[in-house]
């Protein structure tokens, strides 16, 4: 597909929508056309699910059957959101994608084999070529969340927030350990130091695995230009 596909991963508070967002104004001003999206949802169907999913409402189907519904989710944003995109040549940042079920079901007891044919069969061959993992220690990250709460005036934390400090510092090692596995995809950036910081990382690693294609004008500005003469 002539479209490059980007996903943000990281625990709690890692400050992944920053990112994306600051990632996409670089781009853009690369003339490169960006599609933000997220999961749990992304696309009409898949936000239906998400909102069962986060309320706590799917809580009673157990890990299990949340990881379907996680991955029933995802099956619909990459048919509805993510492959139109890459198939047009737009540049996709997502903010969590399988490597969370991954991580999150796994953490919760599902069988890590199991959660690889959901996998397979959600993402339907569209994987990502880039992994961004925004590592922060569970502390700061909750307390961030903690602050932003507070803030926006958005209540208690939601049912994946609200779990045992311990809990989200096995996550943040299975992320760790994930991006060791699979090295050649993950950038792993330190989310605790300075957000601009974690911006020039972002755009490094961006840089490093993307190269002579970020330098050009966009594959579509590139082909209309050649059809314009
Ligand atoms: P969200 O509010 O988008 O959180 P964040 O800003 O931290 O990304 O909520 C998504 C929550 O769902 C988050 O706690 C992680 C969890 N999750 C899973 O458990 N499995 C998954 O496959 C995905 C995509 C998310």
């Amino acid at each position: 597909m002539p479209g490059h596909f980007i996903t943000f991963e990281g625990g709690e508070g890692a400050g992944k929508s920053t990112q994306i967002a600051r990632l996409k104004t670089y781009l853009e001003s690369m003339g490169k056309s960006v599609v933000v999206t997220r999961e749990p949802g992304g696309s009409p169907g898949a936000e239906k699910i998400r909102s069962m999913l986060l309320s706590g409402e799917a809580r009673d189907l157990g890990p299990r059957g949340e990881a379907m519904l996680f991955a029933a989710a995802r099956a619909d944003h990459v048919d509805s959101t993510i492959k139109p995109a890459l198939e047009r040549g737009d540049w996709v940042l997502c903010d969590r994608y399988a490597d969370s079920t991954r991580v999150y079901q796994g953490e919760a007891g599902v069988d890590i084999d199991y959660l690889k044919l959901l996998e397979t069969a959600a993402v339907a061959g569209v994987r990502p070529e880039l992994t961004i993992l925004i590592d922060v220690p569970a502390k700061i990250g909750l307390s961030r969340v903690a602050q932003r709460s507070q803030s926006d005036n958005s209540g208690g934390p939601d049912r994946f927030e609200g779990d045992a400090i311990a809990v989200h510092e096995r996550r943040r090692q299975m992320f760790l350990d994930l991006a060791k596995e699979e090295a050649y995809r993950f950038e792993v950036i330190d989310g605790s130091q300075d957000q601009d910081r974690v911006t020039t990382a972002v755009q490094e690693a961006v840089r490093e695995n993307f190269g002579s294609d970020l330098t050009h004008a966009s594959d579509k500005n590139a082909r209309t230009g050649e059809s314009s003469g």
